[in-house]
Protein backbone atom coordinates (compact mmCIF):
# COMPACT_ATOMS: atom_id res chain seq x y z
CA UNK A 1 0.00 0.00 0.00
CA UNK A 2 1.47 3.31 -1.12
CA UNK A 3 2.11 5.64 2.03
CA UNK A 4 1.23 8.97 0.50
CA UNK A 5 3.78 11.58 2.20
CA UNK A 6 3.56 15.18 2.33
CA UNK A 7 6.80 15.48 0.33
CA UNK A 8 5.25 13.90 -2.97
CA UNK A 9 4.62 16.62 -5.74
CA UNK A 10 1.02 17.63 -6.16
CA UNK A 11 0.51 17.55 -9.58
CA UNK A 12 -3.40 19.18 -11.26
CA UNK A 13 -5.12 17.09 -14.19
CA UNK A 14 -7.75 19.12 -15.34
CA UNK A 15 -10.24 16.98 -17.55
CA UNK A 16 -11.06 19.02 -20.32
CA UNK A 17 -12.04 16.71 -23.72
CA UNK A 18 -15.27 16.59 -23.74
CA UNK A 19 -17.58 18.82 -26.29
CA UNK A 20 -20.65 19.29 -23.84
CA UNK A 21 -23.34 18.31 -26.57
CA UNK A 22 -26.06 19.97 -24.34
CA UNK A 23 -24.60 23.56 -24.53
CA UNK A 24 -25.40 23.40 -28.55
CA UNK A 25 -22.57 24.77 -29.57
CA UNK A 26 -20.01 24.36 -32.19
CA UNK A 27 -17.11 25.23 -29.89
CA UNK A 28 -15.69 23.58 -26.49
CA UNK A 29 -17.88 23.44 -23.38
CA UNK A 30 -14.62 24.97 -21.03
CA UNK A 31 -14.04 28.31 -23.54
CA UNK A 32 -17.95 29.59 -22.76
CA UNK A 33 -17.39 32.50 -20.49
CA UNK A 34 -18.31 32.62 -17.13
CA UNK A 35 -18.16 35.99 -14.81
CA UNK A 36 -15.93 37.24 -18.20
CA UNK A 37 -13.41 34.60 -18.41
CA UNK A 38 -14.03 31.12 -19.95
CA UNK A 39 -15.07 28.26 -17.77
CA UNK A 40 -11.79 26.87 -17.48
CA UNK A 41 -10.01 30.35 -16.51
CA UNK A 42 -11.55 29.55 -12.97
CA UNK A 43 -10.40 25.90 -12.76
CA UNK A 44 -6.69 26.56 -13.90
CA UNK A 45 -6.72 29.50 -10.87
CA UNK A 46 -8.18 27.12 -8.12
CA UNK A 47 -5.45 24.70 -9.41
CA UNK A 48 -2.62 27.19 -9.50
CA UNK A 49 -3.61 28.52 -5.65
CA UNK A 50 -3.88 25.57 -4.49
CA UNK A 51 0.16 25.25 -5.25
CA UNK A 52 0.16 22.33 -7.78
CA UNK A 53 3.70 21.78 -8.96
CA UNK A 54 1.97 21.16 -12.42
CA UNK A 55 -1.11 21.32 -14.46
CA UNK A 56 -1.86 19.43 -17.30
CA UNK A 57 -4.90 19.85 -18.71
CA UNK A 58 -6.33 16.99 -20.91
CA UNK A 59 -7.86 18.41 -24.02
CA UNK A 60 -9.73 16.59 -27.27
CA UNK A 61 -12.79 18.71 -28.71
CA UNK A 62 -11.75 21.98 -30.04
CA UNK A 63 -8.21 21.48 -28.75
CA UNK A 64 -6.17 24.42 -30.29
CA UNK A 65 -8.78 26.58 -29.43
CA UNK A 66 -8.51 26.05 -25.68
CA UNK A 67 -5.15 25.77 -26.35
CA UNK A 68 -4.37 29.12 -27.80
CA UNK A 69 -7.19 30.61 -25.42
CA UNK A 70 -4.47 29.67 -22.36
CA UNK A 71 -0.90 30.96 -23.75
CA UNK A 72 0.51 30.90 -20.14
CA UNK A 73 3.70 28.34 -20.30
CA UNK A 74 2.75 26.78 -16.86
CA UNK A 75 0.67 24.36 -18.93
CA UNK A 76 1.15 20.72 -19.61
CA UNK A 77 -1.54 19.86 -22.73
CA UNK A 78 -2.55 16.27 -22.89
CA UNK A 79 -4.27 15.16 -26.00
CA UNK A 80 -7.31 13.38 -25.95
CA UNK A 81 -8.57 11.88 -29.44
CA UNK A 82 -11.57 10.12 -28.89
CA UNK A 83 -13.65 11.06 -25.84
CA UNK A 84 -13.89 7.66 -24.28
CA UNK A 85 -15.06 8.46 -21.07
CA UNK A 86 -13.50 10.41 -17.62
CA UNK A 87 -11.17 7.28 -16.98
CA UNK A 88 -10.04 7.21 -20.49
CA UNK A 89 -9.14 10.95 -20.03
CA UNK A 90 -7.25 10.80 -17.00
CA UNK A 91 -4.93 7.54 -18.00
CA UNK A 92 -3.41 9.99 -20.99
CA UNK A 93 -1.96 12.05 -18.18
CA UNK A 94 0.00 8.74 -17.31
CA UNK A 95 3.27 9.81 -19.52
CA UNK A 96 4.00 13.11 -17.68
CA UNK A 97 3.02 12.19 -14.41
CA UNK A 98 5.57 9.23 -14.50
CA UNK A 99 8.05 11.74 -15.64
CA UNK A 100 7.98 13.68 -11.99
CA UNK A 101 9.89 12.21 -8.90
CA UNK A 102 12.05 8.76 -8.98
CA UNK A 103 9.13 6.28 -9.72
CA UNK A 104 6.43 8.78 -10.87
CA UNK A 105 5.16 9.04 -7.02
CA UNK A 106 2.83 11.77 -6.74
CA UNK A 107 -0.68 13.36 -5.58
CA UNK A 108 -2.84 13.91 -8.33
CA UNK A 109 -5.77 16.30 -7.83
CA UNK A 110 -8.22 15.33 -10.74
CA UNK A 111 -10.63 18.16 -11.41
CA UNK A 112 -13.35 18.01 -14.23
CA UNK A 113 -13.09 21.41 -16.66
CA UNK A 114 -16.62 21.92 -16.32
CA UNK A 115 -16.66 22.79 -12.46
CA UNK A 116 -15.91 26.53 -12.30
CA UNK A 117 -16.97 27.43 -8.81
CA UNK A 118 -14.23 25.25 -6.88
CA UNK A 119 -11.94 26.94 -4.32
CA UNK A 120 -8.37 26.27 -4.40
CA UNK A 121 -8.59 26.38 -0.33
CA UNK A 122 -10.81 23.49 -1.01
CA UNK A 123 -8.32 21.38 -3.71
CA UNK A 124 -5.39 21.83 -0.67
CA UNK A 125 -7.76 20.44 2.21
CA UNK A 126 -9.05 17.36 -0.29
CA UNK A 127 -5.20 17.02 -1.12
CA UNK A 128 -4.79 16.92 2.75
CA UNK A 129 -7.42 14.70 3.37
CA UNK A 130 -5.89 11.88 1.13
CA UNK A 131 -2.49 11.84 3.29
CA UNK A 132 -3.10 8.31 5.25
CA UNK A 133 -5.39 7.06 3.18
CA UNK A 134 -5.41 5.92 -0.92
CA UNK A 135 -7.29 8.75 -1.78
CA UNK A 136 -9.70 10.95 -1.42
CA UNK A 137 -12.66 12.54 -3.02
CA UNK A 138 -15.23 15.90 -2.24
CA UNK A 139 -18.85 14.81 -2.03
CA UNK A 140 -21.66 17.20 -1.25
CA UNK A 141 -25.47 16.20 0.33
CA UNK A 142 -27.97 17.96 -2.47
CA UNK A 143 -31.14 18.12 -1.80
CA UNK A 144 -31.68 17.66 -5.89
CA UNK A 145 -28.48 15.21 -6.63
CA UNK A 146 -29.92 15.21 -10.32
CA UNK A 147 -27.95 13.56 -12.61
CA UNK A 148 -24.85 14.10 -10.69
CA UNK A 149 -23.12 10.15 -9.90
CA UNK A 150 -23.78 8.94 -6.19
CA UNK A 151 -21.90 8.08 -3.48
CA UNK A 152 -22.56 4.67 -1.45
CA UNK A 153 -20.37 4.32 1.59
CA UNK A 154 -18.79 2.03 3.06
CA UNK A 155 -19.83 0.93 6.92
CA UNK A 156 -16.40 2.71 8.44
CA UNK A 157 -17.58 6.13 6.39
CA UNK A 158 -15.10 5.76 3.49
CA UNK A 159 -16.06 4.97 0.31
CA UNK A 160 -17.79 2.03 -1.04
CA UNK A 161 -18.55 2.85 -5.04
CA UNK A 162 -19.51 5.55 -7.09
CA UNK A 163 -22.65 5.08 -8.86
CA UNK A 164 -23.42 6.95 -11.98
CA UNK A 165 -27.13 8.43 -12.59
CA UNK A 166 -27.57 6.96 -15.78
CA UNK A 167 -26.63 3.09 -14.53
CA UNK A 168 -28.05 3.59 -10.76
CA UNK A 169 -31.58 2.03 -9.68
CA UNK A 170 -34.68 3.27 -7.69
CA UNK A 171 -32.53 2.88 -4.05
CA UNK A 172 -29.00 4.35 -5.26
CA UNK A 173 -30.94 7.58 -6.84
CA UNK A 174 -32.62 7.91 -3.86
CA UNK A 175 -29.33 8.73 -2.41
CA UNK A 176 -28.53 12.46 -2.07
CA UNK A 177 -24.70 12.13 -1.51
CA UNK A 178 -23.00 12.93 -4.51
CA UNK A 179 -19.71 12.79 -5.77
CA UNK A 180 -18.56 16.43 -6.84
CA UNK A 181 -15.87 15.37 -9.33
CA UNK A 182 -13.11 16.21 -7.30
CA UNK A 183 -10.29 13.39 -6.52
CA UNK A 184 -7.11 13.58 -4.91
CA UNK A 185 -5.64 10.61 -5.90
CA UNK A 186 -2.12 8.31 -5.45
CA UNK A 187 -0.05 8.15 -9.10
CA UNK A 188 1.09 5.56 -10.43
CA UNK A 189 -1.35 3.49 -8.60
CA UNK A 190 -4.57 5.18 -9.88
CA UNK A 191 -3.07 4.45 -13.18
CA UNK A 192 -2.76 0.45 -13.05
CA UNK A 193 -6.20 0.99 -11.74
CA UNK A 194 -7.52 2.76 -14.96
CA UNK A 195 -5.91 0.03 -17.01
CA UNK A 196 -8.56 -2.61 -15.83
CA UNK A 197 -11.44 -0.20 -16.45
CA UNK A 198 -14.35 -1.42 -19.35
CA UNK A 199 -16.94 0.11 -20.77
CA UNK A 200 -19.73 -2.09 -19.28
CA UNK A 201 -21.98 0.92 -18.09
CA UNK A 202 -24.89 2.89 -19.86
CA UNK A 203 -22.91 5.19 -21.30
CA UNK A 204 -20.32 2.75 -22.71
CA UNK A 205 -17.85 4.54 -21.23
CA UNK A 206 -14.63 4.03 -19.22
CA UNK A 207 -15.53 5.86 -15.80
CA UNK A 208 -12.88 7.39 -13.90
CA UNK A 209 -15.34 6.15 -10.71
CA UNK A 210 -14.86 2.85 -11.41
CA UNK A 211 -11.22 2.92 -10.87
CA UNK A 212 -11.82 4.29 -7.17
CA UNK A 213 -14.39 1.24 -6.58
CA UNK A 214 -12.00 -1.13 -7.85
CA UNK A 215 -9.36 0.45 -5.49
CA UNK A 216 -11.85 -0.37 -2.46
CA UNK A 217 -12.13 -3.77 -3.55
CA UNK A 218 -8.90 -3.92 -3.54
CA UNK A 219 -9.02 -3.24 0.07
CA UNK A 220 -7.71 0.49 -0.47
CA UNK A 221 -9.31 2.94 1.61
CA UNK A 222 -10.73 6.46 0.03
CA UNK A 223 -11.47 9.28 2.23
CA UNK A 224 -15.04 11.20 1.86
CA UNK A 225 -14.51 14.96 1.59
CA UNK A 226 -17.36 16.95 2.63
CA UNK A 227 -17.21 19.91 1.12
CA UNK A 228 -18.45 23.21 3.07
CA UNK A 229 -19.92 25.43 -0.04
CA UNK A 230 -21.66 22.33 -2.14
CA UNK A 231 -22.19 25.05 -4.93
CA UNK A 232 -18.28 24.18 -5.40
CA UNK A 233 -19.53 20.72 -7.20
CA UNK A 234 -21.95 22.28 -9.40
CA UNK A 235 -20.44 21.36 -13.15
CA UNK A 236 -22.06 23.18 -16.35
CA UNK A 237 -23.65 21.06 -18.39
CA UNK A 238 -25.74 23.21 -20.72
CA UNK A 239 -26.21 26.79 -20.53
CA UNK A 240 -28.43 27.41 -18.08
CA UNK A 241 -25.93 26.28 -15.45
CA UNK A 242 -23.12 28.50 -17.11
CA UNK A 243 -26.05 31.61 -16.13
CA UNK A 244 -26.29 30.03 -12.53
CA UNK A 245 -22.21 29.43 -12.33
CA UNK A 246 -21.72 33.15 -13.65
CA UNK A 247 -24.27 34.55 -10.95
CA UNK A 248 -22.28 32.63 -8.30
CA UNK A 249 -19.19 34.28 -9.15
CA UNK A 250 -19.90 37.38 -9.29
CA UNK A 251 -22.44 37.07 -5.96
CA UNK A 252 -19.26 35.98 -4.55
CA UNK A 253 -17.23 38.96 -5.37
CA UNK A 254 -20.00 41.06 -4.63
CA UNK A 255 -20.19 39.79 -1.23
CA UNK A 256 -16.49 40.04 -0.78
CA UNK A 257 -16.88 44.04 -1.49
CA UNK A 258 -20.15 44.46 0.33
CA UNK A 259 -18.09 42.93 3.78
CA UNK A 260 -14.97 45.68 2.51
CA UNK A 261 -17.86 48.22 3.10
CA UNK A 262 -18.93 49.18 -0.90
CA UNK A 263 -22.91 49.85 -0.92
CA UNK A 264 -23.99 47.57 -3.51
CA UNK A 265 -28.24 48.44 -3.11
CA UNK A 266 -29.31 45.26 -5.41
CA UNK A 267 -26.84 42.72 -6.21
CA UNK A 268 -28.84 40.57 -7.27
CA UNK A 269 -29.26 43.33 -10.47
CA UNK A 270 -25.68 44.41 -10.63
CA UNK A 271 -23.01 42.50 -12.09
CA UNK A 272 -19.20 42.93 -10.91
CA UNK A 273 -16.75 40.95 -12.37
CA UNK A 274 -14.02 39.02 -10.02
CA UNK A 275 -10.94 41.45 -9.85
CA UNK A 276 -12.47 44.34 -10.11
CA UNK A 277 -11.22 46.53 -7.26
CA UNK A 278 -13.94 49.38 -5.21
CA UNK A 279 -13.09 51.78 -3.02
CA UNK A 280 -14.77 51.63 0.35
CA UNK A 281 -18.01 53.91 0.83
CA UNK A 282 -18.74 53.90 -2.94
CA UNK A 283 -22.39 53.00 -3.04
CA UNK A 284 -23.51 51.20 -6.70
CA UNK A 285 -27.11 51.17 -8.02
CA UNK A 286 -29.03 48.58 -9.68
CA UNK A 287 -28.29 47.59 -12.83
CA UNK A 288 -24.17 48.48 -12.66
CA UNK A 289 -21.60 46.45 -14.88
CA UNK A 290 -18.30 46.64 -14.13
CA UNK A 291 -15.98 44.40 -15.74
CA UNK A 292 -12.32 43.76 -16.66
CA UNK A 293 -9.26 45.41 -15.47
CA UNK A 294 -11.22 48.09 -13.96
CA UNK A 295 -10.70 49.83 -10.38
CA UNK A 296 -13.35 52.32 -8.86
CA UNK A 297 -12.36 54.78 -5.45
CA UNK A 298 -13.64 55.54 -2.45
CA UNK A 299 -16.66 57.51 -2.04
CA UNK A 300 -17.89 56.81 -5.22
CA UNK A 301 -21.33 57.19 -6.67
CA UNK A 302 -22.67 54.78 -9.47
CA UNK A 303 -25.87 55.48 -10.32
CA UNK A 304 -28.04 52.77 -12.68
CA UNK A 305 -26.89 51.73 -15.71
CA UNK A 306 -23.27 52.54 -15.50
CA UNK A 307 -21.34 50.44 -17.88
CA UNK A 308 -17.37 50.38 -16.81
CA UNK A 309 -14.88 48.59 -18.74
CA UNK A 310 -11.47 48.54 -18.36
CA UNK A 311 -11.15 51.71 -16.94
CA UNK A 312 -9.47 53.54 -13.26
CA UNK A 313 -12.53 56.20 -11.40
CA UNK A 314 -10.54 58.02 -8.32
CA UNK A 315 -12.24 59.31 -5.39
CA UNK A 316 -15.55 60.73 -4.86
CA UNK A 317 -16.40 60.48 -8.84
CA UNK A 318 -19.93 60.45 -9.58
CA UNK A 319 -21.18 58.42 -12.64
CA UNK A 320 -24.66 59.42 -13.60
CA UNK A 321 -27.14 56.75 -15.02
CA UNK A 322 -26.80 55.26 -18.18
CA UNK A 323 -23.26 56.35 -19.12
CA UNK A 324 -20.84 53.81 -20.74
CA UNK A 325 -16.66 53.88 -19.63
CA UNK A 326 -14.53 52.02 -21.72
CA UNK A 327 -10.72 52.53 -21.26
CA UNK A 328 -11.00 55.22 -19.50
CA UNK A 329 -9.57 57.42 -16.41
CA UNK A 330 -11.49 59.27 -14.10
CA UNK A 331 -9.60 61.55 -11.52
CA UNK A 332 -11.03 62.57 -8.38
CA UNK A 333 -14.34 64.60 -7.98
CA UNK A 334 -15.29 64.56 -11.67
CA UNK A 335 -19.19 63.89 -13.00
CA UNK A 336 -19.80 62.01 -15.96
CA UNK A 337 -23.31 61.94 -17.81
CA UNK A 338 -26.18 60.48 -17.47
CA UNK A 339 -25.75 59.15 -21.22
CA UNK A 340 -22.15 60.03 -21.23
CA UNK A 341 -19.45 57.63 -23.36
CA UNK A 342 -15.83 57.56 -22.73
CA UNK A 343 -14.10 55.82 -24.93
CA UNK A 344 -10.58 53.89 -24.71
CA UNK A 345 -7.69 56.76 -23.65
CA UNK A 346 -10.39 59.27 -22.48
CA UNK A 347 -8.69 61.41 -19.66
CA UNK A 348 -10.74 63.27 -17.30
CA UNK A 349 -8.64 65.77 -14.31
CA UNK A 350 -10.24 66.70 -11.54
CA UNK A 351 -13.04 68.21 -11.40
CA UNK A 352 -14.05 68.15 -14.52
CA UNK A 353 -17.14 67.32 -15.77
CA UNK A 354 -19.16 65.42 -18.90
CA UNK A 355 -22.66 65.21 -19.36
CA UNK A 356 -25.55 64.32 -21.24
CA UNK A 357 -24.78 62.39 -25.30
CA UNK A 358 -21.25 63.69 -24.76
CA UNK A 359 -18.87 61.40 -26.38
CA UNK A 360 -14.84 61.06 -25.48
CA UNK A 361 -12.01 59.61 -27.22
CA UNK A 362 -8.47 59.28 -26.91
CA UNK A 363 -8.90 62.71 -25.54
CA UNK A 364 -7.73 64.92 -22.27
CA UNK A 365 -10.35 66.99 -20.75
CA UNK A 366 -8.37 69.43 -18.06
CA UNK A 367 -8.99 69.91 -14.47
CA UNK A 368 -12.77 71.87 -13.67
CA UNK A 369 -13.23 71.67 -17.53
CA UNK A 370 -16.65 70.75 -18.70
CA UNK A 371 -18.36 69.54 -21.77
CA UNK A 372 -22.02 69.70 -20.79
CA UNK A 373 -24.15 68.46 -23.41
CA UNK A 374 -24.38 66.83 -27.04
CA UNK A 375 -20.48 67.20 -28.11
CA UNK A 376 -17.64 64.34 -29.63
CA UNK A 377 -14.30 65.14 -28.57
CA UNK A 378 -11.71 62.86 -30.51
CA UNK A 379 -8.17 63.03 -30.47
CA UNK A 380 -8.46 66.19 -27.99
CA UNK A 381 -5.84 67.96 -25.59
CA UNK A 382 -8.09 70.18 -23.76
CA UNK A 383 -6.58 72.49 -21.51
CA UNK A 384 -7.98 73.39 -17.38
CA UNK A 385 -10.80 75.36 -17.07
CA UNK A 386 -12.31 74.94 -20.70
CA UNK A 387 -15.93 75.17 -21.42
CA UNK A 388 -16.93 73.22 -24.29
CA UNK A 389 -20.53 74.46 -25.90
CA UNK A 390 -23.14 72.25 -26.52
CA UNK A 391 -23.17 70.16 -30.12
CA UNK A 392 -19.57 71.01 -30.45
CA UNK A 393 -17.29 68.62 -32.67
CA UNK A 394 -14.19 67.70 -33.30
CA UNK A 395 -13.77 66.60 -37.06
CA UNK A 396 -10.84 65.01 -36.73
CA UNK A 397 -10.83 62.63 -39.29
CA UNK A 398 -10.38 63.83 -42.98
CA UNK A 399 -11.72 60.12 -44.68
CA UNK A 400 -7.99 58.89 -44.25
CA UNK A 401 -5.84 60.05 -41.41
CA UNK A 402 -7.27 61.43 -37.69
CA UNK A 403 -5.62 64.57 -36.58
CA UNK A 404 -5.45 66.38 -33.58
CA UNK A 405 -7.24 69.38 -31.77
CA UNK A 406 -5.70 71.01 -29.05
CA UNK A 407 -7.73 73.66 -27.27
CA UNK A 408 -5.77 75.88 -24.29
CA UNK A 409 -6.73 76.68 -20.76
CA UNK A 410 -9.79 78.50 -20.07
CA UNK A 411 -10.63 78.96 -23.92
CA UNK A 412 -14.73 79.00 -24.45
CA UNK A 413 -15.68 77.39 -27.51
CA UNK A 414 -19.40 77.94 -28.87
CA UNK A 415 -22.06 76.19 -29.61
CA UNK A 416 -21.65 74.16 -32.63
CA UNK A 417 -18.19 74.83 -33.38
CA UNK A 418 -16.88 72.49 -35.91
CA UNK A 419 -13.20 72.16 -35.05
CA UNK A 420 -11.37 71.00 -38.18
CA UNK A 421 -8.06 69.36 -37.41
CA UNK A 422 -5.42 69.95 -37.20
CA UNK A 423 -6.55 72.85 -35.04
CA UNK A 424 -5.76 74.70 -32.19
CA UNK A 425 -8.18 76.97 -30.17
CA UNK A 426 -5.88 79.24 -27.82
CA UNK A 427 -5.21 80.13 -24.57
CA UNK A 428 -8.73 82.13 -23.25
CA UNK A 429 -9.52 82.38 -26.79
CA UNK A 430 -13.46 81.64 -28.35
CA UNK A 431 -15.03 80.87 -31.13
CA UNK A 432 -18.18 82.14 -31.84
CA UNK A 433 -21.22 79.61 -31.73
CA UNK A 434 -21.87 77.90 -35.14
CA UNK A 435 -18.34 78.47 -36.52
CA UNK A 436 -16.22 75.94 -38.64
CA UNK A 437 -13.17 76.69 -37.61
CA UNK A 438 -10.51 75.75 -39.88
CA UNK A 439 -7.18 78.01 -38.43
CA UNK A 440 -6.29 78.37 -35.17
CA UNK A 441 -7.30 80.60 -33.01
CA UNK A 442 -4.48 82.99 -31.45
CA UNK A 443 -5.01 82.58 -27.03
CA UNK A 444 -7.08 85.36 -25.99
CA UNK A 445 -8.81 85.88 -29.34
CA UNK A 446 -12.20 85.02 -30.62
CA UNK A 447 -12.66 83.02 -34.10
CA UNK A 448 -16.01 83.76 -35.98
CA UNK A 449 -16.27 81.60 -39.34
CA UNK A 450 -19.68 81.51 -39.85
CA UNK A 451 -22.09 83.54 -42.77
CA UNK A 452 -23.26 86.69 -41.75
CA UNK A 453 -27.18 86.98 -41.14
CA UNK A 454 -29.27 88.95 -44.04
CA UNK A 455 -32.96 89.47 -42.42
CA UNK A 456 -35.26 89.60 -45.30
CA UNK A 457 -38.61 91.97 -44.26
CA UNK A 458 -42.42 91.06 -44.59
CA UNK A 459 -41.24 87.95 -45.93
CA UNK A 460 -44.10 85.20 -46.89
CA UNK A 461 -44.18 81.60 -46.57
CA UNK A 462 -44.97 79.67 -49.29
CA UNK A 463 -48.56 78.53 -48.96
CA UNK A 464 -49.95 74.30 -49.37
CA UNK A 465 -52.44 74.60 -52.90
C1 LIG B 1 -18.91 13.13 -13.72
C2 LIG B 1 -18.79 11.92 -12.76
C3 LIG B 1 -19.94 11.97 -11.77
C4 LIG B 1 -19.88 13.28 -11.01
C5 LIG B 1 -19.89 14.48 -11.96
C6 LIG B 1 -19.58 15.75 -11.20
C7 LIG B 1 -17.74 10.14 -14.06
C8 LIG B 1 -17.97 8.87 -14.78
N1 LIG B 1 -18.82 10.70 -13.54
O1 LIG B 1 -20.12 12.98 -14.43
O2 LIG B 1 -19.85 10.88 -10.85
O3 LIG B 1 -21.00 13.37 -10.11
O4 LIG B 1 -18.88 14.35 -12.98
O5 LIG B 1 -19.64 16.88 -12.03
O6 LIG B 1 -16.62 10.59 -13.95
N2 LIG B 1 -14.15 14.52 -20.00
C9 LIG B 1 -13.03 14.34 -20.76
N3 LIG B 1 -12.95 13.25 -21.57
C10 LIG B 1 -13.94 12.33 -21.64
C11 LIG B 1 -15.09 12.52 -20.85
C12 LIG B 1 -15.17 13.64 -20.04
O7 LIG B 1 -12.11 15.15 -20.72
O8 LIG B 1 -13.78 11.36 -22.38
C13 LIG B 1 -14.23 15.72 -19.17
C14 LIG B 1 -15.35 16.64 -19.62
O9 LIG B 1 -14.86 17.60 -20.54
C15 LIG B 1 -15.80 17.30 -18.33
C16 LIG B 1 -15.43 16.27 -17.27
O10 LIG B 1 -14.53 15.35 -17.86
O11 LIG B 1 -15.08 18.49 -18.08
C17 LIG B 1 -16.65 15.53 -16.72
O12 LIG B 1 -17.27 14.84 -17.78
P1 LIG B 1 -18.85 14.75 -17.88
O13 LIG B 1 -19.19 13.94 -19.07
O14 LIG B 1 -19.44 16.10 -17.76
O15 LIG B 1 -19.17 13.87 -16.58
P2 LIG B 1 -20.51 13.85 -15.75
O16 LIG B 1 -21.51 13.05 -16.49
O17 LIG B 1 -20.86 15.23 -15.38
CA1 LIG C 1 -20.29 17.37 -16.03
Amino acid sequence: MPTPEITRPLVAVVLAAGQGTRMRSAGPKVLHPVAGRPMLHWVLRAARRAGCEKILVVVGHGADDVRRAFPGDDLVWVEQRRQLGTGHALAQAQPHVAELGERGDATVLVVYGDVPLVRAATLKNLAAAAAGHWGAMAIADLADPGRLGRVIESEGGDLERIVEAADAGPAELAVTRINAGLYALPAPAIFDQLRRLDTDNAQGELYLTDALGHAVTDGERIALHPLEDPSEAFGINDRADLAKAHRELLERHMRRLMAAGVTILEPARTAIEPGVRVGAETVIHAGVSLSGDTEVGEGCLLHQGAWIRDSRLAGGVVVEPYSVLDGAEVAGGCTVGPFARLRPASVLESGSRVGNFVELKKTRLGAGSKASHLAYLGDATIGDGANIGAGVITCNYDGAEKHETEIGDGAFVGSDTMLVAPVRVGRGATTGAGSTITADVPDGALGVARARQRNIAGWKRPKKK
